[in-house]
């Protein structure tokens, strides 16, 4: 097996939440061109990812681009030349969800078309109806040997089929056969949506509770960002991007980079949530407090251990009214006092052992505490699911 590929998750942009089978080359490309602009290449979004409804079979077998594609070798050039590395799309079964030609039978011709256009990123999206999750394993393993046997490192993205995320295929650890998996059913711009579309806090009520399967090597994926694309208020879309920074899910943002306003690229940007994303560690964060909801109606207190010592702590208020909330370094473990960072606005806001808060409906409030003196491996108490610290 060669080494992992992902130490932290993938940041990025995928264009199917704004565009669906709309997209075209020369829409990606501007895109492109737009998070140069825009700064979001700098800032780590470095994937850009075509999804469905790009491809089409040819009478030789080979995958190629149809009539909005004309040249895929072309764009993966023109996306490499800015710094940017190419993302695309397939399923394993004959069709993809939008019924286009899928990779079924074509594992190792595929990922070697994709390895030859220089695609860096592949999402696998599972359009089957449900089938176990053995024969899914199957499926996803089948690709991604192909995909390693090319030589060239291709992140592999894997959508198991809705029926189990949220059912047995959360019982699942799917690193074994990829760097990243979903977790729910598709993610919506809207705060609450049980079915489909998901809201974003039912995502977050979800994959709040798997960070026993996230690490370097494959990390659980709560969907793109909806960030900027209209639907949630500004505390909603603080929440959006704090809790996915939280949880150490890939940053796929999704609203069109060059039409996107000031506050949500702010967001986006927002150096101090990426680098808690970024981590090195690799962790997602440990639920550690709040009225472990079950519905809109909870708190959740959330702690990502960080790579230089210090915590993330995030106080979540799912609730549609106000909430105090609390959070302590003893309940993670660690010893004294600490210096509280606001990660929106950077402002050191206090110095102490516990902070007490009121939260906004649907708000987020999330801090970097640096505890001096603090053991370097006070962690690795935390994480360990025995030691008692983990309250899911
Ligand atoms: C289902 C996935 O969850 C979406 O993100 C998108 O890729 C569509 N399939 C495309 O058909």
């Amino acid at each position: 097996t060669p080494a992992q590929l992902l130490q932290v998750p993938p940041m990025g942009w995928n264009a199917w939440n704004t565009y669906g089978c709309g997209a075209t080359q020369s829409l990606i490309e501007s895109v492109a061109d737009s998070l140069v602009a825009n700064g979001m290449r700098d800032a780590g979004y470095r994937y850009v990812n075509v999804d469905d409804c790009w491809m089409t079979r040819d009478a030789n077998g080979n995958l190629t681009g149809n009539s909005h594609y004309p040249d895929m070798k072309a764009l993966g050039d023109y996306l490499h030349a800015r710094g940017l590395g190419f993302g695309i799309y397939e399923s394993p079964g004959a069709k993809t969800c939008a019924g286009y030609a899928g990779s079924a039978g074509h594992e190792v011709n595929d990922a070697g078309t994709f390895a030859s256009w220089g695609v860096d990123y592949l999402k696998y999206d599972y359009c089957e109806s449900a089938s176990s999750l053995s024969a899914q394993t199957a499926d996803f393993a089948r690709m991604r040997t192909a995909l390693q046997a090319t030589g060239r490192p291709i992140v592999f993205s894997i959508n198991p089929n809705s029926g189990s995320n949220t059912g047995a295929g959360v019982t699942r650890d799917w690193g074994d056969v990829s760097d990243q998996v979903r977790s729910t059913e598709d993610i919506g711009d809207q705060w609450w949506g049980q079915s489909w579309p998901n809201g974003i806090a039912n995502i977050i009520t979800e994959n709040a509770t798997l960070a026993w399967r996230a690490g370097p090597g494959s990390f659980n994926d709560a969907d793109m960002l909806e960030v900027g694309n209209g639907g949630l208020s500004t505390t909603e879309e603080q929440t959006h991007f704090a809790m996915w920074a939280m949880m150490a899910s890939p940053l796929i943002a999704s609203a069109n980079p060059g039409s996107i306003n000031a506050t949500s690229l702010a967001l986006l940007k927002n150096p101090r949530l990426i680098a808690i994303d970024q981590d090195t560690l690799g962790l997602q964060a440990r639920v550690v407090g709040g009225s472990r909801l079950v519905n809109s109606s909870g708190s959740l207190v959330l702690a990502k251990p960080l790579a230089n010592g210090d915590v993330a702590l995030a106080l979540y208020n799912g609730s549609d009214s106000a909430q105090t909330l609390s959070a302590s370094l003893a309940a993670v473990g660690l010893p004294g006092t600490g210096t509280w960072t606001d990660q929106y606005t950077g402002n050191v806001v206090q110095t102490g052992a516990a902070l007490t808060t009121q939260v906004p409906a649907h708000g987020t409030a999330v801090y970097r505490v640096t505890t001096p003196g603090a053991p370097a491996s006070w962690y690795t108490t935390f994480v360990n699911p025995t030691a008692g610290a983990r309250s899911y």
